[in-house]
């Protein structure tokens, strides 16, 4: 069944997959994962080096910063496709035009949502009206000098017959790619196959390759990456895709496990544009500058996506990698190189490890890593790939206002925890002492003595870097001041300082007028 359509469909259409990354825009948009202009345009040129097609890079009216970034990164690379994304609303049209100005090759994604409950909830409309306004925004999109994209948000949920007639409107008038997303992340994949097998077969210009379907997937229930493949299989012909799978909620399909799926399964006739080498760069990098760690199993680019620990599993692979390995982890840019980061490494070796991994530094920001690098080299034998990027996460990440200079904690069973804290604060130092429930209570009260501001610690995560009771290990906080949530984090040999610095990396966003 699967086997004849796709061949009645394929022979007709395109046999190449379009990758669609939404990093910088549904990935970017999760709360904690913001990244400033610079840091975009270094994911930019990341995902113009590894390959995609079009790259997503905002939604240019809802902030200047926003609408910056697309500018900035419409300059900065020229290969991929810009695609800034509008409501279907004249003002995000005209804003997202603008803002593409400098982009070689131009996409405006507009669209409205087209699922009963969008409709009637959100707009307090009918779906004759939500049609005509879905009309109106292609119209106008298409007369600005860029190709235009449709998506009927909720898709996932809209009838199948009503998104037809969407869809062949949207075509009718100057679409050229239907997107189809899963907002909700609720469709099962033979369930969103089907939709997108529905479209195929019942909205001209479809099957002719006058427009192109769009997955996109969201993963609430864990099947984001199955939708997107089951809407492949019935035809759609562009992903729309993240590193890591950051995104909304649950996040979005993941580009990795798309890339590597069509890269492992040959029997899926579709080529892509993807340097699969390139990927293990691309996701450190985005981990990194997004301060959102990578789930240690995570497909692909988790920690142990590549690791055998049971002896039988060893045993295999050392006789054969096949037994039990399908993707050759040199495929997904694994190197196996052996230059081993310890307290003797010069810059050149950690420079060249920093580039290997896909970050760029210039000279300052280069020493001011170095310099870190040598003082966790003190207290780690041999320094890995993560904790190289979480340092040069952390120095990108912010000015520091506030440093921490020295922290003494006395703790233990049956002794009152006490800290005493040194920080710099514009260059001058400042020192308290406070007692506390336990050895980060009291350090962060003695810290309060000093930063007189009203914060509240909402949430924190301890992450081990690698194995090893000498290991560094990565806090990641969440700090609430003046109505607004900060993310910082922190990293160190010893627990509670590597907690102080994350509360500290918070201290350091909070705005200007804020800062104690
Ligand atoms: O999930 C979604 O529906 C979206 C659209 C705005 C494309 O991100
Ligand atoms: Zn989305």
């Amino acid at each position: 069944m699967r086997e004849a359509f796709l061949i009645n469909t394929l022979n007709k259409m395109s046999d190449r997959l379009i990758f669609f990354d939404t990093t910088l825009r549904d990935g970017e948009q999760v709360p904690g994962c913001q990244l400033n202009t610079i840091e975009k345009i270094e994911v930019a040129r990341q995902l113009e080096s590894l390959g995609v097609d079009v790259i997503e890079a905002g939604f240019p009216v809802s902030s200047p910063g926003d609408f910056n970034s697309v500018v900035e990164i419409s300059r900065a690379v020229s290969r991929p496709v810009i695609c800034a994304l509008t409501r279907a609303v004249e003002n995000d049209i005209n804003v997202a035009a603008e803002s593409l100005k400098y982009a070689k090759y131009r996409r405006i994604h507009t669209g409205i949502g087209t699922s009963d409950e969008h409709i009637r909830y959100k707009f307090n409309s009918t779906r004759e009206e939500i049609l005509e306004r879905a009309v109106a925004a292609v119209k106008y999109a298409a007369s600005k000098r860029a190709e235009v994209e449709f998506y009927a948000e909720d898709a996932g949920r809209t009838d199948n017959e009503y998104l037809a007639r969407v869809a062949e409107a949207a075509i009718k008038a100057g679409a050229t790619i239907i997107n189809i997303p899963d907002t909700t992340g609720y469709c099962l994949p033979d369930e969103y196959g089907a939709k997108i097998r529905y479209l195929m077969e019942h909205v001209d210009g479809l099957a002719n390759g006058k427009a192109i379907l769009s997955t996109h997937c969201h993963n609430d229930l864990g099947m984001a990456t199955a939708n997107t493949m089951s809407g492949v299989l019935n035809g759609a012909r562009q992903v729309e895709v993240t590193i890591n799978g950051v995104g909304e909620r649950a996040g979005n399909t993941s580009l990795e496990e798309i890339a590597m799926i069509l890269k492992c399964h040959h029997d899926i006739p579709l080529e892509c544009g993807i340097n699969t080498q390139r990927i293990t760069a691309a996701s450190r990098l985005v981990s990194s500058l997004m301060s959102m760690p990578v789930q240690f199993n995570k497909a692909i680019v988790g920690r142990n996506a590549f690791a055998h620990s049971s002896g039988i599993h060893q045993d295999g692979v050392l006789k054969n990698t096949t037994t039990y390995e399908i993707i050759d982890p040199k495929d997904v840019g694994l190197d196996e190189s052996d230059i081993v980061l310890t307290a003797r490494s010069g810059r050149a070796a950690l420079r060249h490890r920093l580039s290997a991994l896909g970050v760029k530094v210039d000279i300052i920001a280069m020493n001011r890593i170095y310099e870190a690098f040598l003082k966790l080299a003190d207290k780690k034998r041999e320094l890995t790939d993560d904790d190289i990027l979480m340092l040069a996460g952390a120095d990108l990440s912010a000015k520091k206002h506030v440093k921490l200079e020295a922290l003494e904690v006395t703790t233990g069973k049956g002794v009152v925890p006490d800290a005493t804290i040194k920080l710099n604060v514009n260059g001058e130092s400042f020192t308290a002492q406070s007692t506390g429930n336990g050895p980060l209570d009291a350090s962060i009260k003695a810290l309060k003595k000093i930063i007189l501001r009203t914060m509240t610690l909402k949430e924190m995560t301890i992450q081990a870097l690698s194995k090893g009771s000498d290991d560094a290990c990565k806090v990641h906080m969440q700090v609430e001041n003046d109505g607004h949530l900060y993310y910082g984090f922190g990293s160190d040999t010893d627990i509670v300082t590597a907690s102080v610095e994350a509360y500290i990396d918070c201290i350091n966003k909070f705005k200007p007028q804020e800062n104690g």
